[in-house]
């Protein structure tokens, strides 16, 4: 069986900063993937390339990007934005960069259907309101004349759910979806996605917050410095992590630790992507760190079945963090 989406081998460069460097993903139909790790670890490229929505300065220098089995990287720019819009949809920590201020907010979504799908004004806007109520604005149709700065951080959210979904996608990528939202408005969001994944869409999830993406999705992947440091089903990888990174996130990530405040943040700061450090880019930050990290990359490796990890000392790593009771909380 192959997946819907097949990332392998990633790599995105700024001329010869590398700043995603090797990642592969797979996302199944109806399957929900979470990626996460500090910001400037390149999450968002890594989605923006599968979409060809990167930055004008970057690149795709490898890899193999695969949308239900067509070669996106060979596919013309035409091909890739008709797909994007109908099969593959986005949304952003931001929405209100991504609306237009001068724009009724029922207007910008009835675009979409004018747009996308030819319908006439009349039509456009019942569809509209429809969309709109279907992500929870209440009296849609009213509010459908508001202007997008009369619209709550949370609503706006909404209303940039609803212009993904409009044309009925079959993977949506959520960038960040709830970061700029307070934790109330934030669970509200994250519950909507759930039903839309009940519903059969498939999810790439974007976080810097493990917490946040853990209850969301089904397989995780852990970034840190350009590359995927861990892999596997939340499952597994959530209460007991493979990678001292991973460990960190858990222990740094509010969401992570109900009941337990104390939230302790990754010591130090990632690494400049144009300068990484020798051997491990993570040594310098790592408790588990020996001479060894110093000098020898440690590649991603299978530590147990369909769970991977790119730390030397991953066995170790599992079962301390086990007992140390980071997992979980
Ligand atoms: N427009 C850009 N120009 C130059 N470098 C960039 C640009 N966008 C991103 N980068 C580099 O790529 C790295 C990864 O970016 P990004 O994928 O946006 O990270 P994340 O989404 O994980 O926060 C950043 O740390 C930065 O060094
Ligand atoms: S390889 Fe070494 S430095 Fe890197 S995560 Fe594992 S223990 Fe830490
Ligand atoms: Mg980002």
């Amino acid at each position: 069986m192959s997946a819907l989406l097949e990332v392998s081998g990633l790599v995105v460069a700024f001329g010869d900063v590398r700043a995603v460097r090797g990642v592969s993903f797979t996302v199944g139909e109806g399957e929900t993937l979470a990626i996460v790790g500090e910001s400037g670890s390149g999450k968002s490229l890594s989605s923006l390339a599968v979409l060809g929505l990167l930055p004008a300065q970057a690149r795709v220098e490898a890899g193999e990007i695969r949308w239900d089995g067509t070669d996106l990287r060979a596919a013309d720019a035409d091909r890739v934005r008709r797909l994007r819009g109908e099969e593959l949809a986005m949304i952003f920590q931001d929405p209100l960069s991504a609306l237009n201020p001068s724009l009724t907010v029922g207007y910008q979504v009835a675009e979409m259907f004018r747009r996308r799908r030819g319908l006439g004004r009349a039509d456009a806007g019942r569809r509209a309101v429809e969309a709109m109520t279907e992500v929870g604005i209440p009296d849609a149709a009213r509010r459908a004349g508001a202007y997008p700065h009369e619209f709550s951080g949370g609503m706006r959210q909404r209303v940039m759910i609803a212009m993904a979904l409009a044309l009925e996608p079959r993977l949506l990528v959520a960038d960040e979806p709830t970061t700029a939202l307070d934790v109330t408005v934030q669970a509200q969001i994250l519950r909507l996605l759930r039903q839309r994944q009940r519903a059969g869409l498939a999810m790439v999830i974007i976080s810097h917050d493990l917490g946040v993406v853990a209850r969301a999705a089904r397989s995780v992947v852990v970034m840190y410095a350009g590359q995927a440091v861990e892999a596997g089903a939340v499952a597994d990888v959530y209460p007991a992590p493979a990678h001292p990174y991973t460990l960190g996130l858990l222990a740094a990530s509010p969401s992570a630790r109900d009941g337990d405040r104390r939230v302790r943040p990754i010591e130090g700061y990632p690494p400049d992507i144009a300068a990484l450090p020798g051997g491990c880019a993570f040594h310098p930050r790592c408790p588990f760190a020996r001479q060894r990290c110093r000098t020898e990359e440690p590649p991603l490796r299978e530590v147990a079945p369909g769970r991977s990890s790119a730390c030397h000392y991953a066995e170790e790593v599992v079962s301390r963090g086990a007992t140390v009771g980071h997992a979980g909380a």
